[in-house]
């Protein structure tokens, strides 16, 4: 196989390791390419003037080699901000409300993508495979196949696929799907996704569909297909099991003061359904009373996409009712909800993960979940944890013994936070067993492997026994 070339927006810089945003692609990206070695080219995450973008930054870290580009603040605005974050991403997690198109941001959008496949081009070699990640980034290969790319190029949606009546709201939606066609391989977390998909093929009359996974338009064909994105299993699990010996842990331990934690990790994310979660867990209380003072909710929530006028307003919205159930709810010696701002490093994740009695992943949608699968990796086998689990989640698709919850159904969701700290430990064993089961046949080198086994177009050394 040729060498790997890896394109994203967002890339954790190496230079920065420890501040580096959340986010799962980011973390299964970085597991992956660490295993096989490549080249990953993305944003520098640098904005500058017109005039001031320079040559590419290029950095070497063990086995990947990054090559950072800056953007310009107009870029930053109108791609990033704009049409990647205030239409794809409402539109794809089905926030029609709230997308707001304008024909400026669009243009930006395909600039940008212009602009990626200049910077990109003068690195591919002619047997490389180059693969592409999020919605960022579609337009990509069509802009390299019009410049002559001949590699075979791949495609990764880390997000949900909307249904075609949500899809086809969007005004760019035609050239959307038919810059896809000219990937090999495109990969979506769940089968619904790539089902969506097709979905919309067919509803503009776009391609026709040779097989469940092959689709053909004119005389290209190309595989659309699931590849449900995993975690480094065995690593994390590790990780947490090490974590005990922290002075974190030992001072969190004390803080709790025999009280049960539970935990909450998410991105400040309209998706990710907080005010929700929120509600239910006031609910829990309110309607289960016994677990007044017994439990502590500690709620992780870095801060994310801040110059969006939409996440501006739901860090505000979260801070404000996080507080009002404190102070509705609080003692002088107990504080109901931890809501904590700040991005914490992966160890210290791990540690708190296996502390939890039970996590709450409630998203209202999500491309797949990585924090769930976090969760149950970090658990301890004898005493292990539960976990409530979005049906809107992509990994509810996989993670089948989880509690799984509608989270637009609050009074539900606080039963089952009830129904979760009552568990019996035989089931919860029952449950986690057969959840780490998954995680540990699906990890993220499997689903590497996978997804470019068929780029490929070959069986690929494995980087990682099974
Ligand atoms: N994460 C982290 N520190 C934090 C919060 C999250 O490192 O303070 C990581 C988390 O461990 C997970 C990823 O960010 O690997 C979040 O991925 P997920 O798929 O759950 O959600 P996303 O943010 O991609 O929507
Ligand atoms: C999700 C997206 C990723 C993105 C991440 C963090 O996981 O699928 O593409 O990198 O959120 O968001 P950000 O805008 O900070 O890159």
């Amino acid at each position: 196989m040729g060498r790997l070339v890896v394109v994203s927006n967002r890339v954790p810089v190496p230079d920065k390791k420890g501040t580096a945003p959340a986010g799962g692609l980011a973390v299964a990206l970085q597991s992956a390419l660490e295993a096989r070695g490549g080249l990953w080219l993305g944003w520098s995450g640098q904005s500058c003037g017109e005039d001031a973008i320079g040559p590419l930054k290029t950095l070497k870290d063990g086995n990947i080699d990054y090559a950072l580009t800056d953007l310009t603040e107009k870029d930053v605005e109108e791609y990033y901000h704009g049409f990647a974050n205030r239409v794809l991403w409402p539109i794809c997690h089905y926030r029609l409300d709230l997308a707001e198109y304008g024909r400026r941001e669009m243009a930006g959008y395909f600039r940008v993508n212009r602009f990626f496949a200049s910077r990109l081009l003068p690195l591919i070699e002619e047997d490389d495979l180059i693969w592409i990640h999020d919605y960022h980034l579609i337009p990509l290969a069509a802009e390299l196949r019009r410049q002559g790319v001949k590699n075979r190029i791949g495609f990764f949606l880390h997000i949900p696929w909307p249904a075609p009546d949500v899809f086809l709201t969007m005004p760019v939606h035609e050239e959307l799907l038919t810059s896809l066609t000219a990937y090999d391989v495109i990969g979506f977390q769940t089968v619904h996704d790539r089902e969506n998909f097709a979905d919309c093929l067919a509803r503009q009359g776009l391609s026709r569909r040779l097989g469940e996974s092959r689709f053909s338009v004119g005389e290209r064909t190309f595989t659309a297909k699931p590849y449900p994105i995993g975690i480094e299993t065995e690593a994390f699990a590790a990780l947490a099991r090490r974590a005990g010996e922290t002075t974190l842990h030992r001072r969190m331990l004390q803080s709790l003061d025999g009280k049960s934690l539970i935990i909450g990790v998410d991105r400040l994310d309209y998706s990710k359904g907080l005010t929700q979660r929120i509600d239910a867990f006031e609910t829990f209380l309110t309607r289960h009373p016994d677990n007044q003072r017994q439990v502590t909710l500690l709620q992780i929530t870095p801060k994310s996409r801040s110059e969006v006028p939409e996440y501006e307003a739901m860090q505000r919205a979260v801070a404000e009712q996080a507080g009002r159930v404190n102070g509705a709810l609080g003692t002088v010696d107990w504080v109901p909800i931890r809501y904590v701002n700040r991005s914490l490093r992966r160890p210290a994740l791990a540690g708190l993960y296996r502390m939890a009695k039970l996590a709450l992943v409630t998203p209202l949608r999500d491309g797949m979940n990585l924090v769930a699968k976090e969760y149950i990796a970090a658990q301890n086998e004898e005493d292990p944890g539960v976990l409530l689990l979005s049906r809107f989640a992509g990994a509810a698709a996989e993670l089948k013994e989880a509690v799984l919850v509608n989270p637009y159904d609050v009074e539900g969701t606080a039963d089952a936070m009830a129904r979760s700290l009552a568990m019996p430990v035989e089931e919860r064993r029952e449950r986690w067993k057969g959840l780490m089961a998954t995680l540990r046949k699906n990890d993220v080198f499997v689903w590497c492997d996978g997804f470019l086994t068929d780029l490929a177009g070959a069986t690929l050394p494995r980087i990682r026994a099974a």
